[in-house]
């Protein structure tokens, strides 16, 4: 009776996934059987190796995926690195000595993270890259947003306001390959004004780990080698935005100069709404956590899956699916982030 009940649950999760994601391929009818069980005692086990739970997007990644991989009747063990790339790899080698059946792994460093992929491999498990890219290893797939066209939201939204005049760029981390890939997207969408002379990039600076402190110290100095005459302020994710903005608040321009970030933070939202942050770009980690899920599952149990897009990673052309992300300002924030139940209107709106 019970596996009826979840073989029922598990094809009413995939029936939603596969509803949610029209336009992305995604399992057309993963047909679960009773080999999710490895045997009578043991299902099926996910590892999943992370690199930091510092940003308040990856707290959410991982009690998503938990709840997508137990809804499926499988076993999930999770591990977080917090940065540190020895800690990973040691991570990820205690869940292949415990017997997980496949790997879903967020890189803190794209290429120290190969040798990760090698070991798996070795040990006959498949290897998922989430959200991030792994770097010169065939890993098995690659589930994430399209991140160029994070990068291309950032720069039009802000192009809208601020035709001409003199930017600022704070990335993100150069060992994540989701920064390069968002800062491409972002001269994509620029060039053309670039080269046209009515944009001037006045400074551009990767930011250590994402760290927020890092991006406060760029902004300062983008301000003061520039006398403050700055028109515009495109930040890799919401996190330096919140230190670029403490940076702008210090000279008083904290929502004279817009700012773009992405992930849709909580205090990013806010500071949407009392306009000290122009937009962010949107990605609903709920579908990136149950596709990621499902499509685990479907490798686990070594079915086939093979999506038309691929990556190149430098080793080889990784099969890839990469989800939609959404531009979020003031205007659109009630239909698409308090809509999907990101944020909650009293989160977003209520008191402190
Ligand atoms: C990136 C991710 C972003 C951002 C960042 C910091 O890889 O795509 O959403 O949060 O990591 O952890």
């Amino acid at each position: 009776m019970k596996l009826v009940k979840r073989m029922l649950l598990l094809l009413v999760g995939v029936g939603l996934l596969v509803a949610c994601t029209e336009n992305v391929e995604t399992l057309e009818n993963p047909d679960v059987e009773e080999d999710i069980w490895i045997t009578d005692e043991a299902p099926l086990k996910i590892g999943f190796a992370m690199d930091t739970l510092k940003e308040e997007r990856w707290l959410k990644d991982k009690a998503l995926f938990e709840t997508a991989i137990e809804s499926h009747g499988l076993e999930v063990e999770i591990a977080a690195a917090n940065g540190d790339d020895a800690l990973q790899i040691a991570q990820a080698e205690e869940m292949i000595q415990n017997g997980i059946d496949l790997l879903v792994i967020v890189p803190h460093n794209a290429e120290a993270t190969a040798a990760i992929v090698h070991k798996a491999h070795g040990a006959g498990i498949k290897v998922i890259a989430y959200d991030r890219l792994v770097k010169n290893a065939e890993i098995d797939l690659y589930v994430s947003f399209d991140n160029e066209k994070v990068g291309e939201l950032q720069a039009e939204a802000m192009m809208k306001l601020v035709p001409k005049g003199n930017y600022v760029f704070i990335g993100g981390a150069p060992t994540d390959n989701n920064a390069h890939l968002l800062k491409k997207g972002v001269f994509n969408a620029l060039q053309p004004a670039i080269d046209r002379g009515d944009i001037k990039i006045i400074y551009d600076e990767w930011t250590e780990d994402w760290n927020p402190e890092y991006a406060f110290a760029h902004m300062a100095e983008a301000l003061e080698i520039n006398d403050n005459q700055i028109d515009a302020v495109i930040s890799a994710n919401d996190a330096t935005a919140g230190g670029a903005i403490e940076a702008l608040e210090a000279q008083g321009l904290a929502g004279v100069i817009p700012v773009a970030g992405q992930d849709a933070e909580l205090a990013a939202v806010r500071r949407i709404v009392d306009g000290t942050q122009m937009m962010t770009v949107y990605k609903p980690i709920q579908d990136l956590s149950e596709q990621v899920a499902a499509l685990a599952v479907h490798l686990a149990q070594d079915k086939e899956f093979h999506p038309t897009v691929s990556i190149n990673n430098g080793k080889s052309e990784v099969p890839a699916v990469l989800l939609e992300p959404v531009a979020v300002n003031n205007d659109n924030l009630r239909d698409t982030i308090i809509a999907d139940g990101f944020h909650s209107e009293d989160d977003v709106y209520g008191t402190e």
